[in-house]
């Protein structure tokens, strides 16, 4: 699409947030801007982005992207390594 410009977003930390997560919803932040990282806060409203839902179906070990730069947004896949 000519003159398209996706907005990048804010690496909010250069690795995963790797935690112990339970059997319920999570909002993955995918600007980059929130307070309470890896999750949304709010803070990406009047910007175009919005918050993944993950709908943990078990209890589990999750390494959330911290990045924001993931092929395979909202989990790390290492893409994070590549950043400057
Ligand atoms: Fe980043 Fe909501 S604060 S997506
Ligand atoms: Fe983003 Fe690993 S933290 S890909």
């Amino acid at each position: 699409m000519k003159g398209f410009t996706m907005a990048e977003p804010k690496v909010a930390q250069k690795s995963p947030f790797v935690m112990k997560c339970e059997k319920k919803k999570y909002a993955w932040c995918a600007c980059g801007l929130s307070a309470t990282q890896p999750f949304c806060d709010g803070s990406h409203k009047g910007s175009e982005f919005s918050p993944i839902i993950v709908d943990m179906n078990d209890e589990k070990n999750i390494a959330w992207c911290g990045c924001k730069q993931s092929g395979n947004k909202p989990f790390c896949d290492g893409s994070h390594s590549s950043l400057e």
